[in-house]
């Protein structure tokens, strides 16, 4: 499937492209990076660059998983990633994202997300989106409630890393929640 061209207030929103694998090292090259989500390698030089845009591209394809790099409208910047993994049945969704250091505490986590959540629900037509942020990962969790996703608990051992588990906190969003949220926000 082809990934459209999202558009928020300071981020194009696309697909990934050969144009990026200069780039990806300098933004996904990152101990906590690596730490703190499933499939970002560490260390990540040019080959990790080049298997990771095959393996992107492989699992739109399948629509397995939709991988969406967000740029600056300022500078063209590449800046991480934003992903949705889809369900066996394709009806639900579990949000990850990743965003270089450089560009921390910006909000661009929660921007890019946020738009990652209305192609979830207004395109794809999913019923739930969910989405986990280890207990270690403070800055995660804010992410999700900055999006006003609900929080469903910790969940232990929700989360492997090098054999290690570890607790995360589950969120969720429903369509209807969706929806009610973006009601409110307009009033
Ligand atoms: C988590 C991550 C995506 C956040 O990106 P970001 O663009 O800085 O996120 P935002 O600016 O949109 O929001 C982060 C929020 O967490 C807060 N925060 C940052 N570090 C924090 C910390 N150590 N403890 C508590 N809150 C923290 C920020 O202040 C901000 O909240 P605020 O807007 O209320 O001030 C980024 O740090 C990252 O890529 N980390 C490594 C990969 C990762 O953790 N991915 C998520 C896997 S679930």
């Amino acid at each position: 499937m082809e990934l459209p061209r999202l558009e928020t207030e300071r981020l194009i929103i696309r697909a990934p492209c050969e144009g990026d694998l200069q780039a990806m090292p300098g933004v996904f090259h990152d101990p906590d990076i690596y730490a703190y989500t499933r499939n970002i390698p560490y260390p990540y030089g040019p080959q990790e660059a080049v298997n990771a845009l095959a393996r992107y591209t492989r699992l739109a394809a399948g629509g397995d998983a939709f991988t969406f790099f967000p740029e600056l409208k300022s500078d063209g910047a590449l800046i991480g990633l934003v992903v949705l993994a889809m369900s066996k049945d394709r009806k639900s969704a579990e949000l990850g994202y990743a965003i270089g250091r450089q560009w921390w505490g910006n909000g661009y986590a929660t921007e890019a997300s946020g738009a990652m959540l209305k192609h979830g629900f207004e395109s794809l037509g999913l019923h739930v989106i969910n989405a986990h942020a280890m207990l270690r990962n403070p800055a995660s969790s804010n992410v999700l409630r900055k999006l006003e996703m609900h929080s469903a608990g910790v969940i232990c051992d929700a989360c492997e890393k090098d054999g290690e588990h570890f607790d995360a906190e589950g969120f969720t969003m429903s369509c209807e929640q969706w929806e009610s949220a973006k009601r409110s926000a307009a009033e």
